[in-house]
């Protein structure tokens, strides 16, 4: 059924927008990713780099997003469609519609990563945890990571369908707080062990020497990422959004937040990584293990281990889960709005993409290992390219050209303006105008090529 624009139930103000935009953009993306590409991509010039993409593209496009949504009061296809009924409008829409059915399955596959891992601290395995070896052999055996995964999901796709969401962002509201505060401890521990000086260092002061275009590529990627944008989700909170709340304001905040829980995260890990694997280039190479591999290290040189491993991957999963409702919720909606499928059929097709797309990453470091792309990686890591560096800059070209050539800066000027002072207005059009389709021009064609090997990272 086509939800009317009367029947849309709205949040209740600016701090529910906010919180909702922040509850859906915190998550593995600011605690597991973005420390390894942190690590991976250069420490400081990364950071750098990721700072200034967020608060230029990132704040253009999450405006331009939510002013679309709450014009229309639409989610993406709707909102294209209601601007032009040319095909190519549609496609624009389901671009932006299924990176989010792409990103739930693999996910929920983390998500199970972080169910094991609190389950083992639960069990006492503190030692077994902190040895080299124990996240290579957990991820290889491919029955083991598919269950945990199918936890997860079962979990995830049990709150959607049973639409007790509501009581998932009550819990939520509390353990993001409280999740901020061990994360603060965590680093404040991990920063002042002896040699993580260095690891500090390495995060905080941009180094020229470690620029690529793959710094920019990938930290262009996070900004979308993490930020949930080029993927609809804005669209369709913007359609929730009433008239008078400050749309540029919200999006400062949510920005800011976002990024904060980033930086502190890389703290959290990085220096570790120089204090207890000497920040060598293999460990700061580790790619989406990393996480797993150096916080059981500082769990376990820690006296009271088990106790800090537990309560750091339950509220780990609380912020996983959040999210994970969120993109699983965001496609259920898309079936019934575009398909016109009944909530329980849009559940069970959401239901069985989850489950056969996530068991493929699932078993892509063990069983299905022989599916490797050289410059990319297994399957998981597939699907995270396809999705972060394919089709979000194309998602977001989409939007671009969609208000360049069809809705016009003027009309999106006019809708922030209702409740906005709006300052940024003419950076706002100068960037979406002419730099942004640039950059994400840029950065697709360094996508591709690094995809097929044309240049190294
Ligand atoms: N931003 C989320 C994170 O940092 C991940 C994410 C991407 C997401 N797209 C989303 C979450 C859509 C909810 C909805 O982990």
């Amino acid at each position: 059924m086509k939800k009317e624009a009367s029947e849309r139930s709205s949040f209740s103000g600016k701090f529910g927008y906010v919180m909702a935009a922040a509850g859906s953009a915190v998550g593995l993306g600011n605690i597991w990713r973005f420390p390894y590409l942190a690590a991976k991509y250069g420490g400081g010039i990364f950071l750098l780099l990721y700072l200034v993409l967020s608060v230029t593209i990132g704040y253009t496009l999450i405006v331009s997003e939510s002013a679309l949504g709450r014009m229309t009061r639409k989610s993406p296809v709707g909102a294209f469609s209601s601007f032009s009924k040319k095909p190519i409008s549609k496609a624009s829409g389901w671009i932006n519609a299924v990176v989010p059915m792409l990103i739930a399955p693999y996910y929920c596959v983390i998500g199970g990563w972080v169910l094991k891992y609190f389950v083992e601290y639960c069990k006492g395995s503190v030692h077994e945890l902190a040895d080299d070896a124990y996240f290579g052999n957990f991820i290889a055996n491919s029955g083991s990571v598919e269950l945990w995964f199918i936890v997860f999901a079962v979990v995830t796709l049990f709150v959607v369908f049973t639409g007790v969401t509501k009581g998932v962002e009550r819990v939520s509201k509390v353990v993001m707080p409280l999740l901020v505060v061990i994360a603060i401890l965590i680093a404040g521990y991990s920063m002042t062990r002896p040699g993580a000086l260095e690891g500090v260092k390495y995060m905080l002061v941009p180094n020229f020497k470690n620029f690529s275009i793959m710094t920019v590529v990938s930290a262009m990627g996070q900004v979308f990422y993490s930020l949930s944008i080029g993927m609809g989700i804005l669209y369709t909170y913007g359609s929730y959004l009433k008239k008078d709340v400050d749309i540029e304001n919200s999006t400062n905040q949510v920005i800011a937040f976002d990024t904060a829980i980033a930086i502190l995260s890389s703290l959290m890990i990085i220096p570790a990584v120089f204090a207890f694997a000497g920040g060598t280039p293999e460990a700061l190479n580790a790619g989406p293990a990393l996480m797993f591999i150096t916080l059981p290290k500082v769990f376990d040189s820690l006296g009271f281990g088990t106790i800090g491993g537990m309560l750091f991957f339950i509220l780990v999963l609380f912020a996983a889960l959040t999210s994970s409702i969120s993109l699983v919720e965001t496609s259920v909606s898309t079936f019934e709005d575009e398909l016109h499928l009944s909530r329980t059929k849009s559940s069970i097709l959401m239901g069985v993409i989850t489950i056969a797309l996530g068991t493929l990453s699932a078993l892509g470091f063990g069983v299905l290992d022989m599916i490797h792309l050289p410059h990319i990686g297994s399957i998981l890591d597939i699907f995270d390219f396809l999705t972060n560096s394919i089709m979000m800059p194309i998602g977001a070209a989409a939007t671009c050209f969609l208000i360049i050539k069809v809705v016009g800066t003027k009309k999106i000027e006019e809708e922030v303006s209702l409740s906005s002072k709006f300052r940024l207005k003419k950076m706002y059009d100068v960037l979406i105008k002419y730099i942004i389709p640039v950059c994400l021009i840029v950065v697709l064609l360094s996508s591709i090529a690094n995809a097929i090997g044309l240049i190294e990272i």
